[in-house]
C-alpha cells in the first residue's frame, strides 16, 4: 500500500519536475525516489565535453610541447595530459577560444611549422602567439583522444571567405584549392568534424553585436558552410551569456535562421561577489563556498528559461541548447599573470562540477553539448602542469566518477531534500540524478553540498529491482582541500560503502561535503 501511494504520488510529481530552487522546504526526510522502468531522453555524451583555447599555458605547456621537448609526447602532444583525458573518456573539446577564436586566422597555423606566422594574442596576455600548434596539431590532437573535434569559427575579424575555406580544408574529399593545400600540408584523408560553432560572444569580445545584427550574420556565414564528403556539420550559432533571452528568442523566432544552424550556445561562469574582486580558489570561507553553490544552481534556472523559448519555436526539440563555457571563475592564483587565469582547484570545484552534471543530465531533453571551461591550466581545469608535472585536479575526478551517465538514458527522479543554510539563504543541500546504461545498469551521482553534517537519503526504487550496489566517493577533510604538485593526491575518490539496499529501498549516508556515484545492478 506504502508503495501504492508512493508510485502515486511520484508519478504526479513527474508530471512537473521539480526544479532544485523550488525545493524550499525542509522535509521531515531526504528521498529520492528513482523510477526505473520509465527511462527518459539519453544523455548525450557531448554533455561532458571541455575547452581548450590559447588562453595562458592552456595550449602551450599543457597540451602541447612539440616534437623536440623533453617531456613525453606524441607528435608534440604531452602523453601524461593525453593518458589522463583518454581515462574520463573526452567526448568532444572545443577549440581554438573562446575570444581568441574571433581573432584567429587558420591559414596562420598551417603549413610549416618554422614558417607560420607570429601574432599578438590580443585578449589574453599579449603573449606573441607562434601558431605552432594549428588545424594539424589539434585534428590529431582529436584523434589520439579519440574524440570528436568542435572547431569555433573567426566571425568577429575574419570573413565569410575564410570560414568556408576552413570548413572546406577540414572536410572535403574532391579536387578542389583547399583539399589540394591540405594534402600538400600532409593531410591526405579529409578529417570529420562534428561541431562549428559560428563566432564566440559575438556580443561582446567576437564584435560587440547587437542580436538582430548577429542573427542576419550568422544567416550569410551558415550559408556558406557546407557538407562535404559525408561529414555533417553540426553548427552552433552564438547564444548569449546567461539568462538574456531575448538573444535566444531572436535567432530562435527567424524561421530562416533556425534552418541555419543545430545548435544555441550559451556561456555562464560562476563569479563569486561579482568580476572585480572574485575570491582566491583555496582561501575561502563558508560563506564563498555556500555562494558558490547558490550560484551553480543558477544554470538550472537559466537552462530552463532558454528551453522555455525553444519550446515554444521548435517544440520537437531539433535545436540543442551547447552550454559550452561553464564553470567557477576565480582570482588566479597569486604571482602568475593576470592575463593567463591560472587558478588551482579545490574540493569546492568538484562540487560545482558535481552541480552542474546533474543538472545537465536532468535538462538532457535540450542540453546536449557543454564544455567546461577550460581543460588544463585555465579556470577550473581538469588538469594542472607545471613543466614535466601534471596533476589531475578534484574537477577530473568528478568527470571521471560521472562517465558512467555519458549515452545512458536519464530516469525520472524525484528529490526532497533538506536545505543547506547560510545567513538568511537556502538551497538544496543535495543535487543528484540517475541514468541507466545499455547493459541494464543503474547509476546514481549524488553530491551533498553541506561541510558540517552528513545526510541520509532513502531512495525508494519503483519499477525494477536491483540486487547489488558499489560506490565511490570523494570528499577530503577540508572545504579547500586539493592536489598540489608537492602533494597531488590529496582529494581522489575512494571505495564507498555507506550504503543499504533492502526491499528496493536504498538507503545512503553521504558524508559531509562530498560527492558519491553508485552503480546499481541486478
Ligand atoms: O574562458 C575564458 C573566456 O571567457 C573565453 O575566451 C570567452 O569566451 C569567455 O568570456
Amino acid at each position: 500500500m506504502w508503495k501504492q501511494n508512493l508510485i502515486l504520488s511520484s508519478l504526479i510529481l513527474f508530471a512537473g519536475t521539480i526544479s532544485p530552487a523550488q525545493n524550499q522546504d525542509t522535509p521531515a526526510v531526504n528521498q529520492l525516489v528513482i523510477i526505473a522502468n520509465h527511462a527518459g531522453p539519453v544523455i548525450s555524451k557531448d554533455i561532458y565535453g571541455h575547452f581548450s583555447e590559447h588562453l595562458g599555458t592552456c595550449i602551450y605547456g599543457g597540451i602541447w610541447v612539440g616534437p623536440d621537448s623533453k617531456i613525453p609526447n606524441t607528435y608534440g602532444i604531452r602523453n601524461d595530459v593525453l593518458f589522463a583525458l583518454r581515462e574520463i573518456k573526452i567526448p568532444n573539446l572545443r577549440w581554438p577560444g573562446g575570444c581568441f577564436a574571433d581573432t584567429y586566422h587558420w591559414r596562420d597555423g598551417i603549413g610549416q611549422q618554422s614558417q607560420r606566422a607570429s601574432i599578438i594574442n590580443t585578449n589574453w596576455g599579449g603573449v606573441t602567439e607562434d601558431n605552432s600548434f594549428g588545424t594539424h596539431e589539434f585534428m590529431k590532437l582529436t584523434d589520439l583522444l579519440g574524440c570528436d573535434a568542435y572547431i569555433n569559427g573567426n566571425v568577429g575579424s575574419g570573413s565569410v571567405r575564410e570560414m568556408s575555406d576552413w570548413v572546406e580544408y577540414l572536410t572535403s574529399g574532391s579536387g578542389s584549392p583547399m583539399t589540394k593545400l591540405r594534402k600538400e600540408n600532409g593531410r591526405e584523408e579529409p578529417w570529420k568534424v562534428k561541431y562549428f560553432a559560428i563566432g564566440n560572444e559575438n556580443w561582446g569580445c567576437g564584435g560587440n553585436m547587437t542580436a538582430d545584427f548577429y542573427n542576419n550574420t550568422m544567416k550569410q556565414y551558415s550559408t556558406f558552410l557546407k557538407d562535404y564528403s559525408n561529414n555533417q556539420l553540426y553548427r552552433v550559432a552564438c547564444g548569449p551569456y546567461g539568462d538574456n533571452y531575448q538573444w535566444t528568442e531572436t535567432l530562435m523566432k527567424d524561421e530562416e535562421s533556425r534552418n541555419m544552424f543545430q545548435g544555441i550556445s550559451i556561456h555562464y561562469y560562476t563569479v563569486v561577489d561579482g568580476w572585480g574582486y572574485k575570491g582566491s580558489a583555496t582561501k575561502f570561507d563558508e560563506r564563498e563556498w555556500f555562494e558558490t553553490f547558490r550560484l551553480n544552481y543558477d544554470i538550472d534556472r537559466i537552462i530552463k528559461g532558454h528551453k522555455a523559448v525553444m519550446d515554444r519555436y521548435d517544440p520537437m526539440k531539433t535545436k540543442g541548447l551547447v552550454v559550452d563555457e561553464w564553470g567557477n571563475w576565480f582570482n588566479v592564483e597569486p604571482g602568475t599573470n593576470p592575463g593567463f587565469l591560472y587558478q588551482q582547484n579545490s574540493l569546492r570545484d568538484a562540487i560545482t562540477a558535481a552541480i552542474h552534471l546533474n543538472i545537465f543530465n536532468e535538462n538532457a531533453d535540450r542540453v546536449k553539448v557543454a564544455n567546461l571551461a577550460q581543460i588544463v591550466n585555465v579556470l577550473q581545469s581538469v588538469i594542472l602542469t607545471k613543466d614535466e608535472k601534471m596533476v589531475l585536479t578534484p574537477t577530473y575526478y568528478v568527470f571521471k566518477m560521472f562517465r558512467v551517465h555519458q549515452e545512458a538514458k536519464l530516469l525520472n527522479t524525484d528529490l526532497r531534500c533538506e536545505n543547506y543554510v547560510f545567513g538568511d539563504k537556502k538551497i538544496p543541500a543535495v543535487s543528484a540524478s540517475a541514468s541507466l546504461d545499455n547493459e541494464g545498469k543503474m547509476h546514481i551521482s549524488l553530491a551533498n553540498l553541506n561541510p558540517n553534517k552528513e545526510i541520509v537519503i532513502t531512495c525508494p526504487i519503483i519499477g525494477d529491482t536491483y540486487k547489488t550496489v558499489a560506490g565511490e566517493v570523494l570528499t577530503a577533510k577540508e572545504m579547500a582541500a586539493y592536489n598540489s604538485f608537492e602533494k597531488p593526491e590529496m582529494v581522489k575518490p575512494v571505495s564507498f560503502n555507506g550504503f543499504k539496499l533492502k526491499e528496493d529501498i536504498l538507503t545512503i549516508t553521504l558524508p559531509p561535503k562530498s560527492v558519491v556515484v553508485l552503480e546499481l545492478k541486478k
